[in-house]
């Protein structure tokens, strides 16, 4: 077992902590007051190769590993979560999907533009009423011949109007429920489709999401991913590479949080001494730290099982689990150390605190994580 990251990792860290620590964390609150798009740090993210940064360099991504992944997911996360989970969809949900399942044609057309940032994915799995009980689709692609016709609405598409590309899952023959369900690249320009307002978020503020409608969208036939049925496999398949990345984006923000409490309670004084010096306040940083080496550990491991080319679902969901849990810990834990400061803007904790509570939430609930993780234990 080796502990050690090669230079390269730490190359990869390096330029993501420089990147975040001088260029994100400039205007992060502004963005967060206005909900406003993070255009520019966008295009400086797929200017250093991080939208695509696991798909092969013969698709023009950065044919990089999913550890450097982590690691750079992690240090984005510390300053801005509205940035990294644009960079975690369009890398492992969107750029994954096509790579792992579409052709070569499907690659050569839509993976390259994505993988080299010039566009950017989204993913549209949830529904109104299709969010944790997934099979449950009602967004229809009826198979016209030379064309699917999709008819329906998607929910909480992050990305949902800056993205170009969508990969849309869709229910095809009804009877046959999840074993009837498809998954297509759309472009998202496509006549028909049409999007709700900008959800107005409680946390993650600046990167767009927005329900999505289709009304009798035309989808070409070779825009379908794998077989015909495929879909509701490809989705799963997909969502547990997503989780390593969400789980990458939970330690950052615990991480981003523990860095500001510990500073914090080095220069704060009370009762005459910093208030680091106070048990109260030393125990609370010490379970932080170590909630936070645990989630660590259950990313590298999901990440480093991914890149062995070894089964990697459940132990993406014990990392999204743990890491999201840790996060929503650690930042509360955050706001009390910083007391009244805490609560306000400047300080960053509360801001944190709100874009921990998302974790919880996307690319599975804690809960679901929990389902995947016990049927996966009562298999063995
Ligand atoms: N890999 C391959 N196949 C899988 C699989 C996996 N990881 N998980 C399930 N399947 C297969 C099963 O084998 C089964 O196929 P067969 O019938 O052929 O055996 C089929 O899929 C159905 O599986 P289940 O019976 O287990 O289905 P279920 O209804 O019990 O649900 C679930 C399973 C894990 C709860 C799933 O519905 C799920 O993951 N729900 C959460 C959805 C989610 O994460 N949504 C996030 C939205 S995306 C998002 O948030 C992106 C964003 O913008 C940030």
């Amino acid at each position: 077992m080796n502990f050690e990251f090669s230079e390269e990792q730490i190359m990869i860290q390096q330029s993501a902590r420089d990147y975040a620590q001088r260029e994100l964390i400039k205007d992060v609150l502004d963005r967060d007051a206005k909900a406003e798009f993070p255009t520019h740090h966008v295009k400086a993210l797929a200017e250093l190769g991080f939208l695509g940064m696991l798909v092969d360099v013969k698709y023009d991504g950065g044919g990089m590993d999913t550890i450097s992944y982590v690691l750079a997911m992690e240090e984005i996360s510390k300053i801005d979560s509205s940035v990294s989970v644009i960079m975690s969809v369009n890398n492992s949900l969107v750029c994954y999907g096509i790579e792992a399942f579409g052709t070569e044609e499907q690659k050569e057309k839509w993976l390259k533009p994505l993988a080299r940032g010039e566009k950017i994915g989204a993913f549209l799995l949830s529904e109104p009423e299709a969010g944790s009980d997934a099979t449950s689709q009602r967004t229809t692609a009826i198979d016209k011949g030379d064309h699917y016709l999709v008819n329906g609405v998607k929910n909480w598409i992050t990305s949902g109007n800056s993205a170009s590309t969508y990969v849309l899952i869709a229910q095809t023959h009804a009877e046959k429920g999840h074993k009837g369900i498809n998954a297509f690249i759309v472009d998202r320009h496509s006549p028909g489709i049409t999007l709700g307002p900008h959800e107005d978020k409680m946390g993650m503020r600046s990167s767009d999401t927005h329900s999505v409608m289709f009304t009798d969208v035309v989808v070409p036939k070779e825009n379908r991913l794998g077989e015909d049925g495929f879909g509701f496999k490809f989705a799963m398949k997909t969502l547990e590479g997503g989780r390593i990345g969400i789980a990458a984006q939970a330690l950052g923000i615990a991480q981003g949080a523990y860095e500001r409490a510990l500073q914090y309670s080095k220069e704060r004084k009370t009762f005459g001494t910093e208030i680091i010096n106070h048990q109260a306040i030393a125990f609370k940083l010490a379970e932080m730290h170590t909630r936070i080496e645990a989630a660590r550990f259950f990313c590298l491991k999901s990440a480093w099982l991914k890149d062995q080319g070894k089964p990697y679902g459940t132990a993406s969901a014990m990392a999204k689990y743990w890491a999201a849990e840790t996060a929503m810990y650690v930042t509360t834990e955050a706001v009390q150390i910083h007391g009244g400061y805490g609560y306000v803007k400047e300080y960053h904790v509360e801001r944190l605190m709100r874009e921990a509570k998302l974790t919880q939430i996307y690319e599975g609930t804690s809960e679901i994580q929990l389902m995947i993780i016990s049927r996966a234990i009562s298999n063995i």
